[in-house]
């Protein structure tokens, strides 16, 4: 008798955006003649940026003669790609990185959900509440946490992220192992400074612990003063795994590519405090499960480091960053109190009630899709999450039909 992993029967029922992408096709269906705006699930809208397409065509190309003609690559990825993500990602902002600590991989979610199988089955997980669904549903499926009550699983460490820390989460009051951390951060748009992921670092470097720092969202920082990776503070090659992804920086969300950084000074350890360096277990695990991101894709996504790569993914950001300030302008106005938005593409609304409520509210008076904060943890009820990702037309309409709706 086959039997079924027990520790997913206490999952919700399904996960966040495929209930509402389900509820979406329940109202479009009922009212067929709505032209529904999607600000909800941070899906990019605009096109590759012209060196992308140009090296992907030329890379495609290639695939079609024997002479340059691809089977599968190195696991880790590309030479090419690795050494200009460690040169432009890493050490131009005094980073020590080196292309061989670059882990290239189809999606930073896959990576963020993936990366827990390397702890012990007992580890201690920190999470910041609102979360991205993913750190947390992972851990479930793996058996970390006792049942869901009242909106949260028992086992995990909880970490506010609420108006009064500016969504910035306070270190944790015990000996946590493992802690996820995102800035900018999904969902609330909130940024952390430079003295604040220093004290994560201390933290983490006092109880051996690891953070798990995803920095997906890094290409929207314009404030000089906000890290974009967690390897510009001291001591976090010790300490530290980062995770990025080209889906939102360069609009791979359908083309797929990402990476994580693992630098070979990052340890972890057996029952006895033996440290086993965390490089050697992912090495390990991607060459056993992955095969590599196409050489096409890779190729695209290195033209994003080309002096024209570099202009037109700016451009790209400043697109949706435009939305962005636009977003919280017109939602602020209506008396909401709005964080992120400024190096962030998300705008986290405190609708001071509930968030389903007034995400069916806005779907049924606007056509206008949002996220319902509580979906990201119980920190997030009350407030909703609108994303900045979708055309400049689109969003102005969108903010045309809610300021109707709740002037
Ligand atoms: C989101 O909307 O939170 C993201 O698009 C989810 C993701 O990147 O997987």
């Amino acid at each position: 008798m086959v039997r079924v992993n027990p520790h997913y029967s206490k999952l919700q029922s399904s996960y966040l955006f495929s209930d509402i992408s389900q509820r979406i096709t329940k109202f479009q269906e009922a009212n067929p003649d709505r032209n529904i705006i999607r600000l909800g699930i941070g899906d990019v809208t605009q096109p590759l940026p012209p060196a992308c397409i140009e090296a992907f065509h030329k890379a495609v190309d290639e695939m079609a003669t024997a002479k340059d003609f691809r089977g599968y690559g190195p696991e880790q990825g590309y030479e090419f790609l690795r050494e200009a993500i460690a040169e432009n990602d890493y050490r131009a902002v005094g980073a020590d990185i080196s292309p061989d600590e670059i882990f290239v991989s189809d999606g930073a979610k896959c990576d963020t959900g993936n990366f827990q199988e390397l702890f012990a089955s007992d580890a201690i997980i920190a999470v910041p509440d609102p979360v991205y669904p993913v750190y947390v549903d992972t851990n479930v499926m793996a058996g970390r946490t006792g049942a869901f009550v009242n909106g949260r699983y028992e086992g995990l460490v909880y970490l506010p992220s609420v108006r009064e820390n500016n969504y910035v989460p306070a270190l944790p009051d015990r000996q946590v192992d493992v802690i996820y951390l995102c800035f900018p951060n999904n969902p609330t748009g909130a940024t952390a400074t430079r003295a604040q992921l220093s004290e994560w670092v201390a933290y983490a470097r006092e109880n051996r612990a690891l953070i798990l720092f995803d920095a997906a969202y890094e290409a929207f920082i314009r404030d000089p003063e906000i890290p974009h990776s967690i390897f510009e503070i001291e001591g976090a090659r010790e300490v530290a795994v980062e995770f990025r992804s080209f889906s939102k920086t360069a609009g791979f969300t359908g083309t797929r590519c990402a990476f994580a950084a693992i630098p070979k000074t990052c340890m972890v350890y057996d029952e006895a405090g033996k440290p086993t360096p965390l490089y050697t277990l992912w090495s390990r695990r991607h060459t056993t499960k992955f095969n590599g991101v196409s050489y096409p894709v890779q190729r695209a996504a290195a033209a994003i480091y080309t002096e024209e790569g570099k202009r037109q993914v700016r451009d790209l950001s400043d697109y949706y960053l435009k939305n962005a300030r636009k977003i919280r302008e017109v939602i602020s106005g209506l008396g909401f109190f709005c964080a992120g938005g400024d190096n962030s593409p998300y705008i986290w609304v405190q609708v001071n009630c509930d968030s389903w409520a007034f995400f069916d509210r806005l779907l049924a008076g606007a056509a206008v899709v949002t996220t319902p904060g509580s979906g990201f943890g119980s920190c997030g009820a009350g407030y909703i999450r609108i994303s900045a990702f979708n055309q400049h037309e689109k969003v102005e309409e969108a903010l045309e039909r809610i300021h109707k709706l709740l002037k």
